[in-house]
């Protein structure tokens, strides 16, 4: 990209359009194609899937993979970060339960900041990294009433280790593990513009610590139209009440009819099938395939596509991220779905810390990008006085 690039012209139509589309930054740790998806450091999100979750939190923070040697390395230091301090576990059960687990995320996000910030962005990152997950099972077990929250083990991998600590009554732990294995790398990272990503980015960029601003990205990722989707889409599923195609269209008409949004369909950039859902939909044939909401979830992915394509004005009828991750939550014994946003938070946490110690650090030859500040442009403000 040379300096004098024009890479988009900007009309007063594009004021108060929420910045859509609009070259701000750059982003090194992930891309998304419209129409193939994401792919982390140039790897499609398929091809990374598969892999250790600690492979692909080092891909974030060093854009390459690590080899065998320097995979055990830095499993072996997220280990020895472990444990979160106890003052912040303490506060944690001061917390309202009526309060949303997203709420308690965030809480919990500058608790951590104010026991244990290092003032150091890269060393933050791995901090977080390590103890984040002790953080969540810790919101999930205090706030549920499952018990008190469970020690981390040193022996086990980071989602071993998380499924360990939140001790889902009655759940099954290989499988839960599979398939949050999967979820933490597919939720890592969507690019820059997201608005989690942005406003945590964007917070940073006044040399905020790292806990305040994911605190900050968080708060975002709470929004209904970003990150709290995902708990919403669980609900539409379960409100069909059947997994027949024939009950799914009727439910789907009947839902365009009276304006109602079709939840885990659409995206913001995408314009296909978004390849995380795909992933999803394979994982869910695998490990819950008689699961009755899954074969709901499976046969609306059909239906609501052939449904959606008849409104020319919908430019993206596919499936998105969320369309089948609670159901697979759910059939893995994680049934409350007011707590699936804090599991795309936990992942997407490793992701925003990413870029901005990339941002932070090593941009502009390790300057860093200087703070955030665009233009609002003044509108109906005639000078006026008191004077008279
Ligand atoms: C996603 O993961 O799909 C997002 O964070 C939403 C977006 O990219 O705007």
């Amino acid at each position: 990209m040379a300096d004098t690039d024009v890479l988009f012209e900007i009309t007063s139509a594009h004021l108060n359009t929420g910045l859509r589309g609009f070259p701000v930054g750059t982003c090194r740790t992930s891309r998304v194609d419209p129409m193939t998806g994401v792919s982390y450091v140039g790897y499609p999100i398929a091809e990374l899937a598969e892999l250790e979750e600690e492979a692909v939190a080092y891909l974030m923070l060093h854009r390459e993979l690590p080899t065998d040697e320097e995979l055990s390395v830095f499993v072996a230091d997220l280990k020895s970060r472990r444990g979160v301090d106890g003052k912040v576990i303490e506060l944690l059960k001061a917390l309202p339960t009526d309060g949303h687990p997203m709420e308690w995320l965030i809480s919990g996000l500058i608790f951590m900041g104010m026991t244990s910030k290092t003032g150091d962005y890269l060393e933050d990152a791995k901090n977080l990294i390590a103890r984040l997950p002790e953080l969540v099972a810790a919101i999930f077990r205090i706030r549920s009433g499952w018990g008190e929250p469970i020690a981390p083990n040193p022996e086990l991998g980071l989602i071993e280790d998380f499924v360990n600590m939140l001790g889902v009554p009655g759940g099954d732990s290989e499988r839960l593990t599979d398939l949050l294995r999967v979820f933490y790398i597919l939720h890592m990272d969507h690019g820059g513009g997201n608005l989690s990503t942005f406003a945590g980015k964007a917070v940073a960029s006044a040399h905020t610590d790292l806990y305040a601003s994911l605190a900050a990205a968080m708060s975002g990722l709470y929004g209904p139209l970003h990150g709290r989707a995902n708990q919403d889409c669980l609900n539409f599923v379960r409100s069909v009440g059947s997994s027949d195609p024939d009950e799914i269209e009727k439910f789907i008409r009947d839902a365009l009819a009276n304006k109602k949004k079709i939840y885990g369909f659409g995206h913001a950039v995408l314009r296909a099938e978004d390849p995380r859902a795909t992933i999803q939909y394979a994982l869910g044939e695998k490990i819950c395939a008689d699961d009755d909401l899954f074969r709901t979830a499976a046969n609306m992915r059909e239906v609501a596509v052939r449904v959606l394509k008849e409104f020319p004005k919908i430019s993206n009828p596919y499936p998105n991220v969320d369309a089948v991750s609670g159901t697979l939550l759910n059939a893995c014994g994680l049934t409350d779905s007011n707590y699936y946003t804090v599991l795309f938070g936990l992942s997407r946490c490793t992701g925003i810390s990413a870029q901005i110690v990339d941002e932070r650090l090593r941009f502009r030859g390790g300057k860093g990008a200087p703070i955030y500040r665009p233009k609002f442009v003044a509108e109906d403000q005639e000078p006026r006085s008191l004077k008279g």
